[in-house]
């Protein structure tokens, strides 16, 4: 016990152990996965469609058709989030019938299977590897868009939920920065290694494996689902560093008991009940919202996109929109709890569009040696705005929003539809921007 006390780090108050922070990091690796998978693809690009071109040649003795070429890419990056919402639709049944722990371990099985395909694609010259490796990754990735914010809510202390909530995005954007980084043509990005750089994947997915039995299984789903009160207790007494944890037993039995009473909600009847229509409504209109900005055109074609605009390095200016994105997602934890939601997310969309239209007018003007750099800064500011608002704040108000019953079903509709309209973005960003 002394032990665990002096483990404990004190902050505002509530008592984090080292424990918890260790479980609380393990589980946000799957939201480094997310992140790393979203910008993987994006400086490789010319890598790919000469891949694509090779593979092609060999198989049919002719070049690939430039609008070929483009459909085969943009099916590659767009394929992971069928993957993903396929994944985000499912993440209710897999979590509630292997535990939170377990499907964790499991989920991982993916990410070697999809990272395999990708890494051998140019040893079997096939790009329907590398296709199938993104579905597979984009199932992988949808899942854990469930499960990391779930595992994390579940173990975290009541009064902390909602700051340890925001440490998803947190991980999906250091992902997406980390895939920049590697991508760099002397680091994995270069005409022989970007294979190795897909999958890349592989090295978390083994390492979440390796630390996941060390980390408890989530006490409320011990308690809530499973009936195992000794457990439940057991782990929490871990997490908290101190065996007087019966405030939160408490708190979970009551919590368990307005479970029983409120009848478990289906997909059909959440849209049938009158109640349910306009939290639904908002959940839905904020993912949409978040994807259909246009974010992830950024971070996958961002580096095709500042080459056309005349950038002479594109891939730092790819870096440099990584880097602002980390950093407004930080400033965005302090500001979540001080200003409402929805003054935050209105603010970050309005000053994406006026971000986009500047971006559009540079466009318009980039032989002028002066705008190219203005390009880039509006990109900047568009993902810099994102990050207020629109990024963090709807993976974590559809929890807000539902109470138990209905939160699994509404969870499901409102991830399938953020991964919806990614892959609506995803696929056709290419051919608009053509
Ligand atoms: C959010 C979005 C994701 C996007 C990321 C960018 O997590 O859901 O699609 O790539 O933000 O930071």
């Amino acid at each position: 016990r002394e032990s665990n006390r002096n483990n404990r780090i004190r902050l505002k108050g509530n008592d984090v152990t080292c424990y918890l922070m260790f479980s609380l990091l393990t589980a946000v690796i799957g939201s480094l996965q997310f992140g790393f998978n979203t910008g993987v693809i994006n400086a490789p690009e010319q890598k790919l469609r000469a891949f694509f071109n090779a593979t092609w040649m060999e198989r049919y003795g002719e070049p690939i058709k430039p609008g070929v070429c483009t459909i085969v890419w943009s099916f590659a990056v767009a394929i992971f989030s069928v993957g993903g919402m396929v994944g985000s639709f499912s993440v209710g049944v897999v979590a509630n019938k292997f535990g939170r722990r377990k499907s964790m371990i499991l989920v991982n099985i993916l990410a070697l299977i999809g990272g395999g395909l990708m890494g051998l694609c140019t040893l079997c010259s096939s790009f329907e590897m590398v296709i199938a490796g993104r579905l597979i990754i984009g199932l992988f990735c949808g899942l854990f868009t469930g499960l990391t914010p779930m595992y994390v809510g579940e173990v975290s202390p009541t009064p902390l939920r909602g700051a340890f909530g925001t440490l998803h995005q947190l991980g999906v954007v250091i992902g997406i920065l980390i895939a920049q980084v590697f991508g760099l043509e002397y680091l994995l990005g270069s005409d022989k290694l970007w294979p190795v750089l897909l999958a890349l994947t592989v090295l978390p997915a083994i390492l979440q494996c390796l630390l996941l039995p060390f980390c408890p299984e989530s006490p409320r789903y011990l308690l809530i689902n499973l009936n195992e009160e000794e457990q439940a207790r057991k782990a929490l007494v871990r997490l908290r560093g101190y065996e007087d944890v019966g405030k939160d037993m408490q708190e979970m039995k009551e919590e368990s008991a307005k479970m029983a009473m409120e009848k478990k909600v289906t997909i059909p009847e959440l849209f049938r009940t009158a109640a349910y229509r306009q939290p639904l409504l908002i959940a839905v209109m904020l993912q949409l919202s978040q994807q259909l900005s246009g974010i992830n055109a950024v971070f996958y074609y961002s580096t095709g996109i500042f080459k056309s605009a005349g950038v002479t390095q594109p891939i730092y200016a790819t870096i440099g929109a990584g880097a602002v994105n980390t950093v407004f997602t930080v400033v965005s934890l302090f500001l979540v709890e001080r200003a409402g939601r929805r003054t935050l997310h209105l603010i970050g969309l309005s000053g994406m569009a006026i971000s986009a239209l500047v971006m559009t007018i540079a466009l318009l003007l980039k032989d002028i040696e002066a705008v190219r750099y203005l390009s880039i800064a509006a990109v900047f500011a568009f993902v810099a705005m994102f990050e207020m608002g629109p990024g963090p704040i709807p993976w974590f108000i559809v929890a807000e929003l539902f109470s138990q019953g209905p939160r699994p079903a509404a969870m499901a509709v409102a991830g399938c539809s953020n991964w919806t309209a990614n892959f609506l973005v995803g696929v056709s960003f290419p051919k608009l921007e053509v």
